[in-house]
């Protein structure tokens, strides 16, 4: 990892940041739009990268129970892109996970799965993970017509 690159959990003042990289793809509904108000809330979801002090990428975990989590609202800035900040924000999610959970199913939905897969995720059914069907999808304007591919670790 680039040395001036760091990875941690965000926090409160990281609100600001995250809505404006997230706002950069939720309009092409890369990633799901998330008010200010729905980041603070969630805020010990998201982790955040930065470099040389200043916020370049986020990530969010959701718990769903039982072993299930994903990985989701994964976004890095434009202008640094391609220098493995993604990778490093999925891997500390992943680290995270390993940590505290004997077995997991970590997924992702994606539009992006050639990245999701470098990280050792495996392309799966997205009728596996009927909780996220009835959580999100369900609600979705692309439910009938949905784009996203369905990725997993487990362990
Ligand atoms: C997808 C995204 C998060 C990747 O972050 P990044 O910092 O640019 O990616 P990294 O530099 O860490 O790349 C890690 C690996 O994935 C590969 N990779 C990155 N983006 C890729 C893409 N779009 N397609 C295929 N492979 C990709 C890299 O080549 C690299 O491989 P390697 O480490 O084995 O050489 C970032 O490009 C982004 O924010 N895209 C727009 C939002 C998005 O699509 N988010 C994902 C859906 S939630």
């Amino acid at each position: 990892m680039n040395t001036h690159l760091s990875v941690r959990s965000a926090s409160a003042s990281d609100v600001d940041a995250i809505h404006a990289l997230l706002e950069l793809y939720a309009s092409s509904g890369i990633v799901l739009k998330r008010s200010k108000e729905d980041i603070a809330f969630f805020i010990g979801n998201f982790i955040v990268a930065e470099f040389e002090g200043k916020i370049c990428g986020c990530a969010a975990l959701r718990d769903f129970g039982g072993d299930l989590l994903e990985v989701r609202s994964v976004v890095v800035d434009p202008a640094r892109q391609g220098c493995g900040i993604g990778r490093a924000m999925v891997e500390f999610i992943i680290a995270d996970v390993e940590l505290n959970r004997p077995h997991f199913r970590l997924f992702t939905l994606t539009t992006t799965p050639a990245f999701f897969q470098r990280l050792g995720f495996e392309i799966t059914e997205k009728e596996s993970f009927p909780e996220k069907i009835w959580s999100d999808c369900s609600k979705c304007a692309k439910a009938s017509h949905c784009d996203e591919v369905a990725l997993v670790i487990s362990r």
